[in-house]
């Protein structure tokens, strides 16, 4: 952008196009501003949410005084244009392009995946191409299959949106073009890898060329039903629909010029809690079990209104309500908000890929949340911004978009977040409290402790001083840290004081709604009632094999209801699959509450907590023309009261030597993933050639351990491409015991030997 641009973005602007007076601001391009009053441009290679690809020339128009006609999507809009977007030059001109991209085309919409939905079938048809009167000698160039995707380079008509997406958005960097005339074609330069992310790429491409190998040659697209929801995984609550036949879900899709969905979204949607029939006896069991719990455990993969209903419940009965993540993000946001007067982080991810510069601290962010990784990747495109990434493991994939990597010891988060905070409020004026906090830290000692050297942080002060536009995304490992209230109040200081746009990423599924709907307690005790947990009695959506002590719940893609995204958004999700068994709301009816169905409470989720009096049937669930979401609604901005108390920094010791993380791998988030068969991968231990080492294993050795009280059995394997001392143990595999495991993420093991 130059400078007389960036003077002028935002300043209103008017124009005409086909007659028809447009208002809008400057900085915006002619097809932005023609979407923006319903005019329609057609266009082969536009895809609202990168940027401009310009290789069609489909969307070209005529602008009074200007010779020639000019591309829409490229060219931004002036103040008082006038501008035709068809006349009689333009149609020839489209029509010729039409018949260019039909050369060589094979016929074969017949039996073409993307029939019905094809945008080259669509517009050789709308420009009323007959014939084929161009060819070029046929080729053979066969199908690739790249896994979860496949490649046929003779429907490719070279539009390049599959590698902007790759790049812009997933980064996943998988994607390149190969020129060669007609022989040009998109190459997969890490087939290896066989990125779930492509699936994104894949959602974009106009034609049949680029499709998801699994639902390649399964059903006409027209026959499935389209059902509107939510992601439910990671917390990102991204938009997706559902499409479906004969009770069975073919394929998730998207909104994909506004939106995109990880391997997660796209690919974990065969969850569901399959032939549930009602089975009073259990239902009668579990109904006493919850009446006399004294305890209710609950794993994070519920709606907002069935968080309520456990929260009634607890009115009701008296029992304590466990969720040790929610729990522990509840504490953490509440001691940040002591420092800035709100509920809730400021942050946004619109915020994060419009940063200059992002710091990422205590998450393994692009596993935590893939959506988050995708803004971060679009600033660093976009805006060629800085991204420090503070953690104690470097993330390989994370490496191409990452221009500073700090590597703090495990344990010293608090130690690192006071550095952090000290190097980039420097130059701010801050009250008297504040400032005695900062001028009492002991720096040497600190960054002796955590391991970051002073020089480290000055490199990154330095390097973000001509900057603007900071982001700072923090997750998972932060929140059950021991000194997580202390670590919430140091960070949220660059909120309050440096307008840093921050981002508390939610620990995995519905983790925001829980915590601002229950009240949360810590410690479990007495008769034990689990929802999607192990417990005296288990209420169970993965299925159940002793009808004593379980009974069976729905999968979130078999109910009604919503969730609470970490862009701080309530959003709807539908039912995709048929469930005949019994829902929470039958329980809690059955105990003294009333109301017909789950949704009836989405009207009342707590209003104090920034949910809104809204029936669940009135949430809007869509984007309008120029991209404005419509989904359910944001949660309002709630005052706290403000009492800065920061304490003394304590160093935590004992977190040398040998030590695990858990950490799900990328697209697995829970015991809900873990049984979708397109995600399903070998589970290891993995550890580095150093780690093996420290710890006595050998490549291949089955070891067992205990973190939270749930036994580990793996298989340890080196993975050559890791250093240092920490390896990788994932939970998600683990079925109901898996919510368990909920203590600092980083933890020292007594390996043994397991049964060969
Ligand atoms: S594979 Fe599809 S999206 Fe990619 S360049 Fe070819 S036609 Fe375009
Ligand atoms: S897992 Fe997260 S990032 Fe992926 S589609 Fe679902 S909500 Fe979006
Ligand atoms: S949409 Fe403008 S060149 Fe393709």
């Amino acid at each position: 952008m130059n400078i007389h641009n960036s003077i002028n973005t935002g300043k209103a602007i008017k124009l005409t196009i086909d007659g028809k007076v447009c208002k809008s601001t400057f900085g915006k391009t002619i097809i932005e501003i023609a979407r923006e009053n319903d005019i329609y441009i057609p266009t082969m290679c536009y895809l609202t949410k990168v940027k401009p690809i310009a290789s069609c020339r489909m969307c070209i128009v005529d602008v009074e005084g200007v010779e020639g006609p000019i591309l829409s999507c490229q060219e931004k809009a002036t103040d008082g244009a006038v501008i035709r977007t068809n006349n009689k030059e333009l149609y020839a001109e489209r029509q010729n392009i039409m018949k260019l991209y039909n050369v060589n085309h094979p016929l074969e919409c017949g039996v073409c995946d993307k029939s019905g939905e094809c945008d080259l079938q669509n517009k050789t048809m709308e420009f009323n191409v007959e014939t084929q009167p161009f060819t070029t000698r046929e080729q053979h160039r066969p199908v690739e299959n790249w896994g979860h995707v496949s490649y046929d380079p003779a429907l490719c008509i070279m539009c390049e949106k599959c590698v902007r997406v790759s790049t812009e958005i997933t980064g996943d960097e998988a994607l390149q073009l190969k020129f060669g005339g007609y022989s040009s074609t998109i190459i997969n330069t890490k087939i290896d890898k066989n990125y779930a992310s492509l699936g994104e790429a894949a959602a974009v491409c106009p034609v049949g060329a680029l499709v998801d190998t699994n639902f390649k040659y399964t059903t006409n697209a027209w026959e499935l039903e389209k059902i509107p929801s939510a992601c439910p995984h990671c917390g990102g609550g991204c938009q997706m629909t559902y499409e479906v036949k004969n009770d069975m879900i073919y394929r998730m899709t998207n909104n994909y010029e506004f939106t995109s969905l990880c391997g997660a979204g796209r690919y974990g949607f065969d969850y569901d809690n399959k032939n549930v029939s009602k089975d009073t006896k259990a239902f009668d069991l579990a109904v006493n079990a919850m009446k006399n719990a004294d305890s209710i455990l609950f794993a994070n993969q519920i709606t907002n209104e069935e968080a309520l209903i456990l929260q009634k419940i607890k009115e009701l009965t008296g029992a304590k309500l466990i969720s040790a993540e929610a729990r522990a993000y509840q504490k953490f946001m509440s001691s940040y908000g002591e420092v800035t007067g709100k509920q809730l982080y400021s942050g946004t991810l619109k915020g994060i890929s419009e940063s200059k510069a992002i710091i990422v601290l205590g998450t393994k962010i692009y596993d935590d949340a893939p959506a988050v990784k995708y803004h971060i990747n679009m600033a660093s495109k976009w805006h060629r911004a800085r991204v420090a990434y503070l953690h104690p493991l470097e993330d390989l994939e994370m490496k191409n978009i990452v221009t500073q990597f700090i590597k703090y010891e495990a344990g010293s988060e608090e130690g690192v977040a006071a550095l952090l905070v000290d190097t980039l409020l420097k130059e701010f004026e801050l009250p008297k409290g504040v400032q005695a906090f900062l001028d009492d830290l002991d720096i040497g000692n600190l960054s002796a402790e955590s391991n970051v050297g002073e020089e480290e942080l000055e490199f990154l002060r330095k390097s973000l001083i001509k900057k603007n536009d900071f982001s700072l995304v923090v997750g998972s490992d932060l929140y059950a840290h021991p000194r997580a209230t202390q670590i919430a109040k140091i960070l949220a200081l660059l909120e309050k004081y440096a307008n840093f746009n921050v981002l508390c990423v939610p620990p995995a599924g519905n983790a925001m709604g829980i915590s601002l709907i229950c009240d949360l307690d810590d410690e479990v005790s007495g008769k034990t009632v689990g929802y999607n947990v192990e417990a005296d009695f288990t209420l169970s959506a993965l299925g159940t094999n002793d009808s004593k002590n379980s009974l069976d719940m729905p999968a979130l893609n078999q109910q009604e209801g919503t969730l609470t995204t970490n862009d701080k958004r309530v959003v709807p999700m539908n039912v995709a699959l048929p469930y005949g068994g019994y829902v929470l709301n039958d329980i809690a009816n059955a105990l003294g509450l009333d109301a017909r169905y789950t949704i009836d409470y989405t009207k009342q989720l707590p209003v104090a907590k920034g949910f809104k009096a809204e029936t669940f049937d009135s949430l809007p669930n869509h984007f309008d023309a120029s991209g404005v979401e419509h989904r359910g609604y944001l949660l309002s901005e709630q005052k706290v009261a403000v009492k800065v108390k920061l304490e003394e920094v304590e160093m935590l010791d004992g977190f040398d030597g040998a030590i695990v993380y858990h950490c799900n791998p990328k697209e697995q988030f829970s015991a809900f993933t873990n049984i979708c068969n397109a995600l399903a991968e070998e589970i290891f231990l993995l550890g580095s050639q150093q780690f093996a080492t420290a710890s006595k294993l050998s490549d291949g050795q089955k070891v067992s351990f205990v973190i939270d009280g749930v036994t580990f059995e793996r298989v340890f394997k080196i993975d050559t491409s890791m250093k240092g001392t920490i390896a990788l143990n994932p939970s998600y595999d683990m079925g109901l015991s898996a919510p368990l495991v909920s203590s600092y993420r980083f933890s020292r093991v007594d390996f043994m030997k397991a049964g060969s």
